[in-house]
């Protein structure tokens, strides 16, 4: 979501006269968009502020101004706080209020004087977006259709950072993925922290569901792929389920975290879902697509977890059999309800919790990768790959795949045989005699 952000911050600015540059020690402009989920990201920010500090004085030195600007979800959790602890910064904005980027970097050039933007504004900043540029653009991109969460699991910020639940109307988002189409997009990827959450107004003046959105995503000619993340257990409703098996365009691809594996555990999460719920989902999606590739979301020693618990986590992601997995060590977020719980684990047992969860996890996405070996997959080719005559794509599982071919089918689906799986990735090679599907152009 950061990254979709990123790019709407930089089209915002694009009217000010700014473009983006390779060299950030050039910038006259820097801006860190931060995340605030754990407390190494947030860490993160402040040591990069200490380098953007002193290439700031060094362009001060040779007579350039240069503004700093804090975005994100640590702007918005620390506030002024950040000016007072890192007095370089000139703009401070929280994620609700980038559609006032360019009038904040415009008072902050003008006065002089430090810019903090956190309220969360009662006008829906999507609407006051400038609309995404026609410039020649991604072949897989990103479009965040709902923001916040309601949900208050105890461990979570996102709530207090992204504020409440929020779905962007479904027609503004036809609009957006239309103009990406026009522009060379072939696969969307719909973002939301609580994704499948979603309930946009419809043109008919009704709520739209995630499902309902999909299919009318679906039927823009030159968009062959459809993802959508993040997704909560218990919003995955039977017929977003059976757009599994019903609708070519969407990837079998899921990511649905389970966070723990023990009721007890998901209990003080304030998760609202059994592990037998979860179970009873995942056993729907893959009957519905029975090759689905299943991600996931796990946290290891949360307050309270004991052995018995951290066995019992080991055990549903053994039963689950994910494609791929992220794994955190719960960290203590401020404001939160489970940061003053006690019984807090120690940082050693939750290394190696972590590293136990890790390995299991890693020998279930190789012998994923292993299976896709000897199979023909479509691959949609985003880029040149590292070596010269390699491109790189991504699997309808979401695999990396590397080929050889040349530059002119970026952007196309080629029919790939896989040769081979590395510990990051898949290697193979275009079908001969294959016919490429090609492109159509959507009429907007
Ligand atoms: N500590 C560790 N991991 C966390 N996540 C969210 N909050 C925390 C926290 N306090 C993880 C969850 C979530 C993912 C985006 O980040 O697993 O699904
Ligand atoms: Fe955070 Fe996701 Fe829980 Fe919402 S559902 S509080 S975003 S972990």
């Amino acid at each position: 979501m950061n990254q979709y952000d990123s790019e709407r911050m930089a089209e915002a600015l694009a009217a000010q006269g700014y473009a983006l540059t390779a060299d950030a020690a050039e910038a006259d402009l820097v801006i860190l968009n931060t995340c605030h989920i754990r407390e190494k990201a947030a860490e993160k920010v402040y040591s990069e502020l200490g380098r953007v500090r002193l290439n700031k004085e060094r362009r001060r030195r040779e007579g350039r101004d240069t503004l700093i600007a804090v975005a994100g979800c640590v702007a918005q959790a620390e506030g002024a706080e950040i000016m007072a602890r890192a007095p370089a910064v000139d703009i401070v904005v929280g994620p609700q209020s980038y559609h006032r980027l360019a009038a904040l970097v415009a008072k902050a050039s003008t006065t002089g004087k430090g810019q903090v933007a956190t309220e969360f504004p009662a006008e829906d900043k999507f609407a006051h977006l400038p609309a995404r540029p026609q410039r020649k653009g991604q072949v897989s991109a990103f479009v965040t259709v709902q923001e916040g969460c309601d949900k208050f699991c105890t461990f979570c910020v996102v709530p207090y950072t992204r504020g409440a639940e929020f779905s962007r109307d479904a027609a503004e988002i036809v609009g957006e993925v239309e103009r990406l189409a026009a522009r060379g997009a072939r696969e969307i990827t719909l973002l939301g922290q609580n994704v499948n959450a979603y309930h946009g107004g419809g043109p008919d003046g009704r709520p739209w569901t995630l499902a309902r959105l999909l299919r009318r995503l679906a039927q823009i000619p030159s968009i062959d792929r459809l993802r959508y993340t993040t997704s909560h257990p218990l919003d995955m409703d039977d017929e977003l389920i059976a757009l599994f098996g019903d609708e070519p365009k969407l990837m079998p691809y899921l990511h649905l975290p389970f966070q723990a594996g023990s009721d007890r555990i998901l209990k003080a999460m304030n998760r609202k879902h059994s592990i037998a719920d979860y179970e009873k989902v995942i056993a729907k999606v893959r009957a519905a697509r029975p090759d689905i590739a299943l991600s996931t979301d796990i946290i290891v020693g949360f307050p309270g977890e004991t052995d018995r618990d951290f066995e019992a986590t080991m055990a549903l992601a053994a039963r689950a059999n994910f494609a791929q997995a992220f794994t955190f060590k719960y960290s203590a977020r401020p404001g939160t309800p489970a940061a003053g719980l006690e019984r807090q684990v120690p940082e050693q047992v939750k290394r190696e919790r972590l590293y136990a969860v890790q390995s299991l996890i890693d020998e279930q996405r190789r012998a994923f990768d292993r299976a896709t070996v000897g199979q023909c997959l479509d691959v949609l080719l985003e880029g040149s790959g590292r070596k010269p005559g390699q491109l790189y794509g991504r699997s309808p599982y979401l695999q990396a795949v590397h080929v050889e071919g040349p530059e002119g089918l970026i952007g196309r689906i080629a029919a790939v045989d896989i040769l081979a799986s590395s510990p990051n990735s898949l290697t193979g090679v275009i079908k001969s005699g294959f016919e490429w599907h090609e492109p159509v152009q959507a009429a907007v």
